[in-house]
């Protein structure tokens, strides 16, 4: 039994030697602390029942590239400690995040890094979270690893909701078209039926 809630600044340090323990990429105290303080629906953690954090997800909320007015996810970094993998924990962690940023803020899309040889990783966010992979940003790594920037969109692709409504206009105009020559088909046939 695990109990997930929100990370808060008392569980700071736990939360810090926790990423410690599972990644190479660790943050310096100040960050965790701006992160969780200035966003403190984004990120959470999961604790068994003697209150030892097993998990967490570290998340931020921003302005998209792209566009000021656009707001973006980001997920800063999730780790699970080895014991208590493949529980479903991480995907329970990243879902309520998600959730609660979209309570708060009108995101767009969510994003994060992952390097390209981290399987597990990929896997969740791909084939159990629905996140596609944006572009590689290459030596985006300390140690020169590649990585995989993921998007997980909110309300769907724009690029691909784009040509779905030239598609759709593209069969409005047929459509149209075939509208229009049945009418005039009609018309001639009413003509001729007239005459006789
Ligand atoms: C990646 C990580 C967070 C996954 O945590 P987890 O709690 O074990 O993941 P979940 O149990 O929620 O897994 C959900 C799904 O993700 C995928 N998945 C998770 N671990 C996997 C693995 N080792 N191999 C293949 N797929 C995996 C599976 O689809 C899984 O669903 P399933 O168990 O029904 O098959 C964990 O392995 C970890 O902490 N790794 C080290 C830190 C890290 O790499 N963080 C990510 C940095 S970008």
């Amino acid at each position: 039994m695990f109990n997930i809630r929100r990370m808060e600044p008392k569980d700071l340090i736990d939360v810090q030697r926790c990423n410690q323990y599972n990644l190479p990429e660790n943050y310096p105290m100040v960050f965790w602390t701006y992160s969780v303080i200035t966003w403190p629906e984004a990120s959470f953690l999961a604790e068994d029942l003697g209150g030892k954090i097993v998990g967490y997800v570290l998340a931020s909320v921003e302005q998209a590239e792209e566009n000021d007015h656009l707001w973006v996810g980001h997920i800063n970094s999730l780790a699970v400690l080895r014991p208590y993998r493949r529980l479903g924990l991480a995907k329970r962690l990243m879902t309520l995040s998600k959730e609660s940023m979209m309570d708060t803020y009108p995101l767009q899309y969510i994003q994060l890094h992952v390097r390209i040889s981290n399987r597990a990783a990929l896997s969740l966010y791909r084939d159990a979270l629905g996140y596609t992979v944006h572009s590689v940003d290459y030596r985006y790594y300390a140690d020169g690893e590649d990585a995989f920037s993921m998007r997980l969109w909110i309300n769907g692709n724009p690029d691909i909701l784009r040509h779905r409504r030239q598609r759709w206009k593209i069969f409005g105009s047929f459509h149209r078209f075939m509208v229009r020559k049945h009418e005039q088909l009609a018309y001639c046939f009413r003509g001729t039926g007239s005459a006789s």
